[in-house]
């Protein structure tokens, strides 16, 4: 993944080489002004096919060859032609130049857009000046099928393998297929899989969504014969049910329709049995050559059988899919016993093997995996609990490699055993395939302590890797389940690592999904694990989950989506709560070292969603509702501090660190009371624990950002990189490659998964504080930034990067005795506050940015292209406000 992460990366550097290259151009040709908008999007995706929103938001970058510009306005063609956009002409809509600075979240709001068409699309933007950029390059969208009655198709199963074949009398000149195979399908058509994605569709409530998936298929389909093929697997539905709809134009303007129907045939395949958790069992002597090609004998095949429909409604999958998005090569190979094989891939992922094997028909190889070694050298799986994991593959035998994968599983794994294996395995015979959602890397994060690194690189492995279609808790054992309270600690790391933006608005509606008619929400999300109602410091991850899309895109339209739903969550709380304290909990922070009563936990974040409903109702302008929930916030915080507040010892409940932390975190501490709740928190990191965490996966979210919050980023930095136990470190030294589930070593059959993302928070905490990336709350969406870097211990660079919905926005420090540089880049059409600290010993500070001096004898120099103004903090430090472009900043003092 990191291969291919590395190249992605190199992409998007080679990209800014590109927009480079285009300035120094634009320059030297006098052709300055704003550049043509780039990265297009359309409801957070790139050219998607497929979707069904009505009215889809529009998104573009920006560039410009100056400092400190911004956008004034611009201008969005929409064409059902793409030749129409050559000429500057929007047949469906054009919206003419629009006074407006918004350069994300743009409502489409042209002529009603038809189902199944495909649009073609174009911005410019004028600068602060007035300059209209050139137009962008057209890129499309295309809707999916919109309404119910479009589907012709009926539910199909009976058999893991079903085909059908068509006639077609013309070439074709445009098809696509609308297919949702439940629980996984793999479609074929003419002999080839269609499409890269795998274990697709996403996991869903069945029974109240199922998602689609939209192909075009022009390519593969032919004048004359031919057919489709379908495999199914049980996947998460645990049942088989296909419903396929492919719509084909032909040259002569002639359209007809392929459908699923008992016409079609079916026949079990090879795969005689699959389970996303116990594996597969591929038989290749039962494979049918030829099966998704026309003119295959299917004389024993027997006619499909119409099954129930899941009953969800049908709605297009926008979301990246779950694709093979890297292959690693074995470290090591093992022969612990006779005949016993271990590959080790060097690193714990999600996805499966692939085995290269020769031998005799019917011969079965079998393929365990694990986290795990014992000490001889064996799988150890006893963490797995039920999960079988292990696949086999029984050869065809035909004299050939054989090259296997399997289709309708993975697994969560480092280590494979190999059983069965006709001769010697060597390592070329097996080769990891990482699986996961394929979103994009959008950070990185590096800093002059490589255990930073280290954990950083855990932290992508294991956020990444958990990723599959929900953000699930864990890969390996018998749950990967969308645990809420995982979900949204890990969420705002995910969001500066990787592009969560159309993940997260289908998640969310996956929690919008399970809501119940009183509100109440469920512990997991689809509901297999867990209670209903949710533990409250895991159903809030609906609004909070909501807050942070708010934030890092600018997503309004979440908030007014889910407005509904989340004031329905807060009032099943306030029935719990008719004091104002919500006392129920079942987790609480969760694999903690000292627990927390767990009624503190929740009511604290009964008091944090109910202040989120209150600002969400300010946004969407609903007055009366701000000023309900503000007052209900201002209820609970004083039943808060009356239920756990000890003020004859200054801490609350048990004074363990979440205890104190969730309410200084929070604002739930009155203010006599802060210093004394504080120095509890300072004293019992630093005398009690040797400035170690205590805390579960809650508190350790807030633990590190309120530290830097209050000025002791020192002892944050100290807490992140320690390396005795408890610490990410410790995971580290005893050879994590991905983090755990609990601070503690535990190898045994109780529950210790080695590839747990939760803990990975604390990934925020190295872009907003360490690098200093922040986004004001006056300008989500990165409109207006806020780089305050924490410059800490010893600590010499850190340096970021985030390719925001603005585009990219950077922070890259150095710290020598008596000197910082910093360099950023800020996005065009946002502005920033640049916050650079000093040390504290220096006076006299002076601030240049390139050769040219912006602060010096305690003022403000201006005249610097896209500076704005500077000023002094009470701590010295000193505040630039700058425009878009990139800076280079040194700070000297004495
Ligand atoms: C999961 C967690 C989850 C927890 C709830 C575990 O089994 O793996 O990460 O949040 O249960 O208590």
């Amino acid at each position: 993944m990191d291969q291919v992460n590395g190249i992605r990366r190199g992409l998007s550097f080679s990209a800014i080489l590109l927009t480079f290259l285009g300035w120094a151009l634009g320059s030297a040709l006098g052709a300055d002004g704003p550049l043509p908008p780039q990265n297009l999007r359309c409801e957070y995706l790139s050219n998607p096919l497929g979707i069904d929103v009505r009215q889809p938001r529009f998104a573009w970058g920006l560039d410009h060859t100056a400092r400190g510009q911004r956008q004034t306005a611009y201008q969005i063609l929409v064409a059902t032609q793409p030749g129409l956009l050559d000429q500057d002409k929007g047949d469906q809509w054009d919206s003419g130049k629009v006074v407006s600075e918004d350069s994300t979240q743009v409502v489409y709001s042209g002529k009603p857009l038809a189902s199944g068409a495909a649009y073609y699309w174009k911005v410019r933007s004028w600068d602060k000046d007035g300059n209209a950029s050139p137009y962008s390059r057209a890129v499309q969208f295309e809707m999916g099928l919109l309404s119910a009655d479009e589907w012709k198709g009926q539910w199909i199963g009976g058999a893991n393998q079903l085909r059908t074949e068509f006639q077609l009398a013309e070439a074709v000149a445009r098809a696509r297929v609308y297919i949702c195979g439940l629980g996984y399908y793999e479609l074929r058509i003419n002999g080839s899989k269609v499409g890269s994605n795998v274990l697709d569709p996403g996991w869903t409530t069945y029974d109240k969504r199922v998602l689609y998936t939209t192909y075009d298929v022009t390519p593969l389909l032919q004048r004359g014969a031919n057919a489709v093929g379908v495999m199914l697997g049980e996947g998460w539905y645990k049942a088989r049910a296909l419903l396929l709809q492919m719509n084909i134009e032909l040259v002569n303007g002639k359209r007809l329709s392929v459908t699923s129907s008992p016409a079609w045939k079916g026949k079990d395949g090879p795969i005689t049995s699959d389970s996303v958790w116990d594996g597969e069992i591929y038989d290749a002597s039962r494979e049918t050559p030829g099966w998704d090609r026309p003119g295959f004998n299917d004389a024993g095949w027997v006619g499909a059988q119409v099954v129930k429909s899941p009953g969800g409604v049908l709605s297009a999958q926008m979301m990246p899919p779950i694709r093979v998005v890297d292959k690693i090569t074995p470290v090591g190979l093992t022969n612990p016993q006779p005949g016993i094989y271990v590959y080790d891939l060097g690193q714990n992922f999600s996805g499966w093997a692939q085995l290269r094997v020769k031998g005799p028909r019917g011969a079965a190889v079998k393929l365990r995996f694990s986290e795990l070694l014992y000490d001889d050298g064996m799988i150890n799986r006893e963490n797995i609990r039920g999960a079988k994991a292990r696949d086999t593959y029984i050869l065809r035998g035909d004299g050939g490699l054989e090259v296997y994968e399997p289709r309708f599983t993975y697994h969560g794994f480092r280590y494979v055993e190999v059983t069965g294996f006709p001769g010697t395995p060597s390592l070329d015979s097996l080769r990891g395939r990482v699986v996961r959602s394929d979103v994009e890397s959008v950070g990185s994060f590096a800093a002059s302590k490589p255990l930073l690194n280290q954990i950083q690189r855990l932290i992508r492995w294991g956020q990444s890797t958990n990723l599959h279609s929900i953000p699930t808790d864990c890969d390996q054992r018998d749950e990967r389940m969308g645990w809420l309270g995982d979900a949204h600690v890990t969420a705002e790391e995910a969001m500066l690592n990787f592009d969560m933006a159309a993940f997260y608005t289908n998640f969310v509606r996956d929690i919008r999904d399970v809501q119940g008619a009183d509100g109440s929400l469920t512990d997991t999300v689809p509901h297999r694990y867990g209670s209903r109602p949710a533990d409250p410091a895991w159903g809030t991850a609906y609004p909070l989950l909501c807050w942070y899309m708010y934030e890092q895109y600018g997503d309004r339209r979440i908030l007014e989506e889910h407005y509904e739903g989340l004031k329905k969550y807060v009032e099943f709380l306030r029935t719990k709560a008719p004091d104002n304290v919500l006392r129920y909990s079942y987790y609480g922070d969760w694999v903690a070292i000292e627990p927390t009563p767990g009624e503190l936990v929740s009511d604290a974040y009964y008091y944090y969603d109910v202040q989120l409903l209150a600002k969400m109702a300010g946004i969407l302008g609903k007055a009366a509702d701000a000023q309900t929930y503000a007052q209900l916030a201002t209820q609970i915080k004083d039943a808060f501090n009356r239920e756990f507040y000890d003020a004859k010892r200054g801490v609350y409940a048990t004074g363990t660190q979440t205890a104190n932390t969730l309410p200084l975190f929070l604002g739930l501490v009155p203010p006599e009371a802060k210093e004394a709740v504080g120095g509890k928190l300072f004293n019992d990191i630093v005398y009690q624990h040797d400035s170690h965490v205590t805390t579960g996966f809650i508190g350790v979210k807030y633990l590190l950002p309120l530290l830097s919050r209050s000025g002791l980023s020192d002892l944050a930095y100290d807490l992140a990189t320690q390396t005795t136990f408890p610490s990410w470190g410790y995971m580290i030294a005893n050879g994590a490659t991905t983090l755990w589930e609990l601070w503690h070593k535990r190898t045994g059959p109780s529950m210790n998964s080695h590839n747990h993302p939760m803990m990975g928070s604390v990934g925020a905490w190295f872009y907003q504080a360490l690098a200093g990336i922040n986004v004001e709350p006056e300008g989500v969406g990165y409109r207006r930034i806020r780089i305050a870097p924490q410059i800490v211990r010893d600590l010499t660079w850190v340096s970021a990067t985030v390719e925001t919905v603005r585009g990219t926005v950077s922070s890259s420090w150095t710290h020598s005795p008596g000197m910082i540089t910093l360099e950023v880049v800020i996005p065009v059409n946002s502005d920033a506050k640049i916050v650079i600290p000093k040390e504290e010993q220096m006076s006299e500070v002076a601030v240049y940015e390139g050769e040219r001096v912006v602060w010096e004898k305690g003022k403000y120099v201006p005249g610097m292209d896209g500076i704005t103004g500077a000023s002094q903090g009470t701590d010295g430090s000193i505040t630039i406000e700058v425009g878009s472009g990139r800076y280079a900043f040194k700070l000297t003092g004495q």
